[in-house]
């Protein structure tokens, strides 16, 4: 079980570092337990860095102190102190990851979260012959606390990472990885289900395996009408379940991973990390099979895995909408205020990098917005967060203000309030204020049906919608200069982030928060916090 963060000495592509990890593994341990199991998990800070974990894809149904996102539902658990995870994994099965919710630390600290079906209730599809945890992520040389400053204080983006990685192993193509591989031993005829995890911090990724086909059963953790595609993308917080036939004469396969980047001027690791799907009986220095992957800004591919992903059982989604949103979402170029715009003014047009929802930057307060709320303290946030652009203006294809010399955004701590049982529709609409991008948006405490999404503004009158069908996701990739609809019903109490999950992005303020309100009763009233809840 998880219980202490811990950093550790790790080599990998011919370099020595230091990084932050629980129970001194990389990728960390994988939590399992059954639908409807309460987890109970104690964490306890040994580093000098501070530390939440958050667990990521969990609807913590009346359990937000337990959500894990620093200065949003808690206050960092500090250098050598403790703090108990509790929550019920309510009508929740799939699989899921933890991760840490606090600076980049989430680049190391990440692991796998597999829920089972209660005992004896079967996977809607054919048993798999064996199951495999396949996280993919991105690696970095640099203290990952220290970079994030670095990044932030220069006002430029951020570098690419130095290797991509699956289950923490860069694989032969990298400098001094010849057996830094990780390896599926598959027998002819079998079928293997992956469970495969976007833990990355900044990158979208392509995945496949050299003649085999990848048939999608379950995305975020909830199943899906079964559906084969040749490659995926999955975006950093996105999980993915595929069964895999081991259908092909023995040999060597690679299973392989690649950046989707869909945004221009976006430095990135144009590179492939690869591990092995091998057969039972090939001789060990036979050569691999390489594995395609698209082009690194192929949308199609993209487009048509998201065109398969249909939920098998739409249930309690809502046809009716009382609350309609409309969110715009991306970087924008904040003015020079420095005195010395060569170190901290590096982004465009010597302007400041910055990210914004309807041109809100998020800015963190100083205690968690959850202690905030429900301790009616006041001058920490503001209810006015808006349900619609302050400006209305060509999203994908302007600036807002004086194209093209002012893209400023309103820095702000500012939340909307959602009454308890609302029906919510959200657009999500993509804007190219500096380059149009697919943003991984990612809300907490729910899951969301995507009834639709399309390219270019969305227009009402022209929007297919998918009240049928429509996947039931935690995070969904917003099509690059495009739109996605999406609709939950506010039915969990509490300050709930939702966020861009290119990390960069939400440190630049590409997020803000739902306060949902109590209902009636206890069912459907927020509990008081643990009395362990760490102090800023
Ligand atoms: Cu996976 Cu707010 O995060």
């Amino acid at each position: 079980m998880i219980n202490k963060v811990q950093t550790m000495k790790i080599t990998k592509v011919c370099k020595t570092r230091e990084i932050v990890t629980i129970n001194g593994m990389y990728p960390g341990p994988t939590v399992h337990a059954q639908e409807d199991d309460r987890v109970i998990v104690k964490v306890t800070n040994e580093t000098p860095y501070n530390a939440t974990i958050h667990w990521h894809g969990v609807r913590q149904r009346l359990t937000c102190w337990s959500d894990g996102p620093a200065y949003l539902t808690q206050c960092p658990i500090q250098a050598g102190q403790t703090f108990t995870y509790e929550f019920t994994l309510v009508q929740q099965k799939g699989t899921l990851f933890w991760h840490a919710h606090v600076s980049w630390l989430r680049g190391t600290v990440h692991g796998a979260l597999v829920i089972y079906p209660k005992t004896g209730v079967p996977y809607p599809f054919p048993n798999p012959y064996e199951e495999h945890v396949v996280i993919l992520a991105d690696y970095w040389f640099k203290d990952l606390q220290k970079l994030e400053k670095r990044v932030l204080a220069s006002g430029g983006g951020a570098p690419a990472s130095d290797a991509y990685t699956i289950n923490g192993h860069p694989g032969p193509l990298y400098n001094c990885s010849k057996n830094d591989v990780f390896k599926i031993d598959v027998i002819p005829g079998k079928t293997y289900l992956l469970r495969i995890i976007n833990a990355a911090l900044n990158i979208e990724l392509f995945f496949s395996i050299a003649n085999h086909k990848l048939t999608i059963v379950e995305a975020d953790g909830e199943y899906t009408k079964p559906f084969t595609v040749e490659q995926l993308m999955i975006t950093p917080g996105q999980t993915m379940n595929v069964l895999v036939e081991a259908n092909q004469p023995i040999a060597k396969y690679n299973m392989a991973i690649g950046p989707y980047m869909s945004a221009q001027f976006v430095p990135f690791q144009n590179f492939s990390a690869v591990a092995h799907f091998q057969y039972s009986g090939v001789s060990l220095t036979s050569m691999a099979l390489p594995a395609p992957l698209p082009f690194f800004n192929d949308s199609l591919p993209v487009k048509n895995s998201m065109n398969g992903l249909r939920s098998l059982h739409a249930t309690n989604l809502p046809l009716e909408i009382d609350t309609d949103l409309f969110f715009t979402i991306g970087v924008n170029v904040e003015q020079c205020h420095s005195r010395t715009p060569n170190k901290s003014c590096q982004g465009p047009n010597g302007g400041v990098f910055k990210a914004s929802m309807n041109n809100v930057t998020f800015v963190r307060p100083s205690i968690s917005l959850l202690q905030a709320y429900y301790n009616r303290l006041h001058g920490y946030y503001t209810d006015d967060f808006p349900e619609v652009p302050l400006k209305t203006y060509d999203f994908v294809n302007g600036a807002p203000n004086n194209i093209p010399n002012n893209t400023q955004s309103l820095n702000g701590t500012r939340v909307s309030v959602l009454e308890y049982g609302a029906r919510v529709q959200l657009i999500l609409q993509d804007t190219g204020i500096v380059s149009t991008e697919n943003h991984p948006i990612h809300l907490h405490g729910y899951s969301f049906y995507v009834v639709g999404y399309g390219t270019g503004n969305f227009d009402p009158m022209t929007a297919e919608i998918n009240l049928v069908d429509p996947p039931y996701m935690n995070t969904i990739g917003v099509p690059v200069g495009g739109w996605a609809a999406i609709r939950f019903i506010a039915d969990n109490p509490g300050v709930w982030f939702i966020h861009c999950h290119l990390e960069v992005h939400t440190s630049w303020g590409l997020s803000m928060a739902f306060i949902v309100k109590n209902g009636e009763g206890p069912l459907e009233t927020l509990p008081h916090p643990p009395a362990d809840l760490p102090r800023c």
